[in-house]
Order: structure tokens, then C-alpha cells, then sequence
């Protein structure tokens, strides 16, 4: 189909190439007859590599730029006149924003809030059919609600927000701003609090995709703290599909938890990654990669356990997570073994000086 027809229906999506984002646009473009317009400012996190698979399609519109630019979000939205946004453009690392929150601040806070008040400007202006069709679906996590103990029940929709990392506050702050905008001004928002994700394309600072590399590279397996953190794991693929599916059916203004049903302790995925690297990359000696697990100086503030009561989505959208944590695990590892250019292309110098500063410091413990 020409783009021209095309565009009429898009949707603007921000952050799509980075890791959930980038993994939404493949998807949402193999499923949909609609185009994507894909905004994102490329920062370490961002990688075009990504949708390399969409090089010559014309219904993926890239866009260099930033959230923060009420300009050039503006301009996009007149010009290409999308029917949604979808917002996953984000600094996205807890660690990160423990050692600098300042850009946690300015792109999720600050970001959002040019995007949603561009989004009014526009939403406004549309005719009337349009204006009720439109949709702003914000995507965030479930660190806004802080921490459980081991018998706590699930995080639900009605759960108290408490974040505790710089990077969790920012996302609250965030989801207050959109419930505003909804609430006060009648933008038809929708937003979605998501567990851990992993999968392809996941920059390798985040557990899983670390842990896999180093197995692989024989370098130490650094566990924080005793490694009894407990997060619900999501496969990222379940995610678009959710996403995709609050979009198009979720109620204005209402909030929905996505998870994995996938609760695993730290040193449990450790170890999983361990055996099935042993497996799919035997070493000579037969040793287990579990011998490189070091235990390290634990984050400040580090939550203990994260869950999703994820009853909402289910009954209302009828979505379920398809994936099951072990193979979408096998799958995910397969993934960064067959893809090294991939990784060799992600970890640049900036990328191990960030290594470098994190670990450095942390110590065997
Ligand atoms: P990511 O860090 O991999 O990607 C973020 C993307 O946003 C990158 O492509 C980056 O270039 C882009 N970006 C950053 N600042 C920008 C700016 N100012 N303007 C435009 N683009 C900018 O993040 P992710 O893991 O894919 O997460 C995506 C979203 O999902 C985030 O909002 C995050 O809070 C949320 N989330 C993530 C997880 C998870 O496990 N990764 C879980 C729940 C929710
Ligand atoms: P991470 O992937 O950073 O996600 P989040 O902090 O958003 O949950 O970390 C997942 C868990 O793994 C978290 O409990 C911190 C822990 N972790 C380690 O033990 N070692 C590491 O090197 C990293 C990056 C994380």
C-alpha cells in the first residue's frame, strides 16, 4: 500500500529504538496495515540496528529527535496526523539513575509532559470522529509501586504508588502527569505497568542480557546483594501483543498491569542462564558457568520483590501472557548467540565505561 494511504492511519510511536520499542514497531508492522512513525533521540540506549529488518518499508517513518522538543512533536503530529501515540521513549536503567537522575528527570518527566501537551494541541483540532478515535497510551512500570515482602499480595491497579528508585519516581511522576491530562482536560489516555521484560534487542546493562554475555565470555556473573530479589519476568513479545491490545480495546483513562505470572529470584535466573548456556555452548572442561557467580555489594534502595495481579487485563481484554519463563528464556539466549555482530555493534567504549563504573566499585562480597 502507497505510504500517502498509509499514514492516515498511523500511529507515532517514541522510543522505538530501544529495546521494547523496537520490538513493538517489528511487530505492530507485521500485524497491522497501519505505518509507524518512530521517534527517538538515539541515546546509548537506542540503536537503528534494531529495525534493520525494516530498511525500504515504507510504513516505517524514522525520526531522529527528542521527546523534550515540543516543536518538532508538534510538527509531527501535523504532519503525519497519527491516530494514536505510543509512548515507550524513556531512560530506563534503576542503576543508572541512582548515579545520574538528571536525565531520568528530564526525558520521562519533562518528556512526557510535551508529549501529552502537544497531544492536546493536536487531539484538539481533530474533527469529531477523529477526536474520539484518537488514543495516547503511556507505557510504564511497575516500580511505581515500590516493594513487597515475600507474602505480600500482587501489585494491583489500585495499589498505592511508592516508588523508590530515581528512575521509579520519574515513571510516577510521569503516570500522574497523563491521569492529569485525562482527568482535567479529557486526553483519551490509557496506561499500562508493566513487569521485567527480556528478549531480543535488550541493551546488555540489564540483567538478563548481561548474564548471558559474560557466561558466554566466561567473566564474573555479578549478583547483587544476597540474590534473593524477586522480579516477574515478561517475554517481550507478550508485551506488544498486550499493549497492542489495550489500544485497541482498553477503557479511556483506565490503568492496566501486565505480567508475566513469572516470579523468579535473582540468583534462580542466574543460574537458569548458566545451565542453558552450558548446554547450548558446552566448554571443553565441562565446567558449569555457575563458577563465575560472584556475589556483589548490593544497589541502594534495591526493592525486594516485584508482582503483578494481572487479573485486569485478563478479564476485561482477555490477555494472557503465551510464553512460559524457561522457553522464553532458552530463546532469548539462543537469540544473543546467534546475533554477535548485533552485540559487538551495542557495547561501544561509552557502553564499557558504564561497565566499568558500576562494577568497578561494587566489590566481591
Ligand atoms: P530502553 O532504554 O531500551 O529504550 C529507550 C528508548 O528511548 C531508546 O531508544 C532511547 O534512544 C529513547 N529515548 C530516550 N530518551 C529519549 C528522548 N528524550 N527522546 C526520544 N527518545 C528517547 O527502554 P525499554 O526497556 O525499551 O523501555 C521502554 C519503556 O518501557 C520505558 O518507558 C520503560 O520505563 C518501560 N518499561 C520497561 C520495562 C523493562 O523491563 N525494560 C518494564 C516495564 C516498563
Ligand atoms: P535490572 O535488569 O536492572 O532491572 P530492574 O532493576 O528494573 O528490575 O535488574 C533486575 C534485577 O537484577 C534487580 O533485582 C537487580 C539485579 N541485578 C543484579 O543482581 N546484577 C546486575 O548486574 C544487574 C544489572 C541487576
Amino acid at each position: 500500500m502507497p505510504v500517502s494511504t498509509r499514514t492516515l492511519d498511523s500511529i507515532l510511536v517514541t522510543g522505538g529504538a530501544g529495546f521494547i520499542g523496537s520490538n513493538f514497531v517489528l511487530h505492530w508492522l507485521n500485524a497491522c496495515d497501519s505505518a509507524v512513525i518512530n521517534l527517538d533521540l538515539l541515546t546509548y540506549a537506542g540503536n537503528r540496528g534494531n529495525l534493520a529488518s525494516l530498511s525500504g518499508n515504507p510504513g516505517h517513518i524514522f525520526v531522529q529527535g527528542d521527546i523534550c522538543d515540543a516543536e518538532l512533536v508538534g510538527s509531527l503530529l501535523q504532519k503525519h496526523r497519527p491516530r494514536a501515540i505510543v509512548h515507550f521513549a524513556a531512560e530506563s536503567h534503576v542503576d543508572r539513575s541512582i548515579v545520574a537522575p538528571d536525565a531520568f528527570l528530564r526525558t520521562n518527566i519533562q518528556g512526557t509532559f510535551v508529549l501529552l501537551d502537544q497531544a492536546k494541541k493536536y487531539w484538539s483540532g481533530l474533527n469529531e470522529a477523529d477526536r474520539s478515535r484518537f488514543r495516547f497510551l503511556h507505557v510504564s512500570t511497575d516500580e511505581v509501586y515500590g516493594t513487597l515482602s515475600e507474602h505480600d499480595p500482587a501489585f494491583s491497579e489500585t495499589t498505592a504508588y511508592a516508588p523508590n528508585s530515581p528512575y521509579a519516581a520519574s515513571k510516577a511522576a510521569s503516570d500522574h502527569m497523563v491521569r492529569a491530562y485525562q482527568h482535567t482536560f479529557g486526553l483519551p489516555t490509557l496506561t499500562t505497568n508493566c513487569s521485567n521484560n527480556y528478549g531480543p534487542f535488550q541493551f546488555p546493562e540489564k540483567l538478563i542480557p548481561l548474564m548471558i554475555l559474560n557466561a558466554l565470555e566466561g567473566k564474573p556473573l555479578p549478583v547483587y546483594g544476597d540474590g534473593r530479589n524477586v522480579r516477574d519476568w515478561l517475554f517481550v513479545e507478550d508485551h506488544c501483543l498486550a499493549i497492542r491490545t489495550v489500544l485497541s480495546h482498553g477503557v479511556v483513562g483506565e490503568t492496566y498491569n501486565i505480567g508475566g505470572n513469572s516470579e523468579r529470584a535473582n540468583i534462580d535466573v542466574v543460574t537458569t542462564i548458566c545451565n542453558l548456556v552450558d548446554e547450548m555452548r558446552p566448554e571443553s572442561s565441562a565446567s558449569s558457568r555457575t563458577r563465575l557467580i560472584t556475589y556483589v555489594q548490593d544497589r541502594p534502595g534495591h526493592d525486594r520483590r516485584y508482582a503483578i495481579d494481572a487479573t485486569k487485563i485478563s478479564r476485561d481484554l482477555g490477555w494472557k501472557p503465551a510464553e512460559q519463563f524457561e522457553s522464553g528464556l532458552r530463546k532469548t539466549v539462543q537469540w544473543y548467540l546467534e546475533n554477535a555482530a548485533w552485540v559487538d555493534s551495542v557495547r561501544t567504549g561509552a557502553y564499557r565505561e558504564w561497565i566499568a563504573q558500576n562494577y568497578s566499585e561494587r566489590g566481591e562480597i
